[in-house]
């Protein structure tokens, strides 16, 4: 039996990961060892209530509710808590004691990654984060190491479960969102209130951290643009696959140089039209996917469980092995890297394709009129679909003019000659309304 110098790890939080966490180190530790070449001690589990209720029977005496003393001491403090406060507190102090830290928390990283990263390499610690995108899958490792020689372009991210099912569920069964909502929070994906879920701001954060991760430049969640999924309607669903492609709710984050040849980066949050062609297409109900454009490495995709106690457990204790094995070969932590501190583009100066649907009058040169409008504004028109009758969803009132519906699909356009674009067509008199505009993306 071979023995190892023993880290000192202290469990912050036991909830749905942090109590699957103490159990498989209590129950593989040996495993781990081997792997690590350190004994990995479970010092203590810092709590708010040691008597709540958890999903799994540790020891009772590994639990306290002095989490400052825990944390006093530990060579790797594993952050589970979530949340903003006193989770930051909480890795502070513990990054400021020399420990290294693991956590999940994405909200802090989003939001207060840059003073904990520089906290971390004035002591020479380092933290680990892998469980804090899409869950289970490994997503930080790659970009940050295994592409470290590759330069990203692209990143599409399905990196938020409930949304994903929300959608899937309008695409597959036809359900309302409504519907949908109610059979995810019965199924225990959405959380009580579903706010952060289904307005963009979980996905928000995740493309800050990947965005900052792939271009090697720090982007603040207030960068990142973000509108969420309650404006997605069962007819815009339903007329997407009739067209080819399926709603996604996608974290993108793009390299790009815009019209004045400046090199930058944009991370939003949006539905769009995906083709169901992509690979992306493909992923259904809580499922996530990380789909990664690489210049030298090419396309990529990382797919598996999002979020799931023991599912997330897994990238926790793979950062938790990497962390003991840093101890035992000691030197500083890889500080992260935002050397290339390129701009953070504004979502008007991002350019996409766009699929834009209008009920209009069914008259002679209504055709010309619209795609005048278009022209105007630099956007250029790639198809057309028309057909007579009102777009589905829509109600026109009036004098009997007989309607179409048309679909109009553009080249790469820039979000902001688009929006006056639309607000342009919304103005013209052959148009009755604007029902829908939707990105494409990954065509
Ligand atoms: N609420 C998230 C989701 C899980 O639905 O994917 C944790 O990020």
């Amino acid at each position: 039996m071979i023995e190892y110098r023993n880290v000192r790890v202290a469990l912050l939080g036991a909830g749905s990961v942090g109590s699957q966490v103490a159990r498989l180190l209590l129950e593989q530790g040996d495993d781990f060892a081997g792997r690590a070449g350190a004994g990995l001690e479970l010092v203590g589990i810092g709590v708010r209530d040691v008597d709540a209720p958890r999903d799994v029977d540790l020891p009772r005496e590994l639990f306290t509710t002095d989490v400052e003393s825990l944390i006093v001491g530990a060579d790797i403090v594993v952050e589970l808590i979530g949340g903003l406060e006193p989770a930051r507190s909480y890795v502070l102090q513990a990054l400021n004691s020399g420990a290294d830290v693991i956590t999940g928390n994405k909200a802090l990283l989003a939001s207060h990654g840059i003073e904990l990263f520089d906290a971390a390499e004035q002591v020479g610690a380092q933290v680990y984060y892998e469980a804090a995108v899409a869950g289970a899958i490994p997503i930080i490792r790659p970009l940050r190491d295994s592409l470290a020689g590759d330069r990203v372009q692209r990143i599409m991210g399905i990196v938020n479960g409930t949304t994903n099912f929300i959608l899937d569920r309008m695409d597959t069964d036809g359900s309302t969102l409504e519907d949908a909502l109610a059979t995810a929070t019965a199924l225990g994906y959405a959380e009580a209130d579903p706010t952060a879920d289904i307005e963009g701001y979980d996905a928000a954060q995740k493309a800050a951290i990947l965005a900052s991760l792939a271009f090697h430049t720090a982007v603040p969640l207030a960068a990142v643009h973000r509108e969420g999924i309650t404006s997605v309607t069962h007819d815009q669903v339903v007329a997407a696959r009739k067209a080819g492609y399926v709603v996604k709710i996608l974290a993108i984050c793009e390299r790009l140089v815009d019209d004045e040849g400046v090199e930058g980066v944009s991370a939003r949050v949006y539905p769009a039209l995906v083709p169901l062609s992509h690979p992306l297409a493909a992923v259904h109900g809580a499922k996530n996917a990380v789909f990664v454009e690489a210049e030298s490495a090419g396309d990529l995709m990382f797919y598996g469980a999002g979020a799931g106690g023991v599912e997330t457990a897994s990238a926790v204790l793979g950062d938790l092995v990497s962390a003991a094995r840093r101890h035992v070969i000691g030197g500083p932590g890889v500080a992260e890297s935002t050397h290339a501190n390129l701009p953070v583009f504004p979502i008007g100066r991002v350019s996409t394709r766009y699929q834009i649907t209008l009920d209009v009058a069914d008259q002679p040169g209504v055709l010309a009129e619209v795609a005048g409008v278009l022209s105007e504004h630099g956007v250029s028109v790639h198809n057309v679909e028309q057909t007579s009758g009102a777009t589905p969803g829509v109600t026109v009132e009036g004098d009997g003019v007989a309607t179409a519906t048309l679909i109009i699909g553009t080249h790469r356009a820039r979000e902001s000659d688009l929006a006056a674009t639309v607000a342009a067509l919304k103005n013209a008199t052959v148009v009755n309304s604007v029902t829908s505009v939707l990105r494409v993306e990954g065509a």
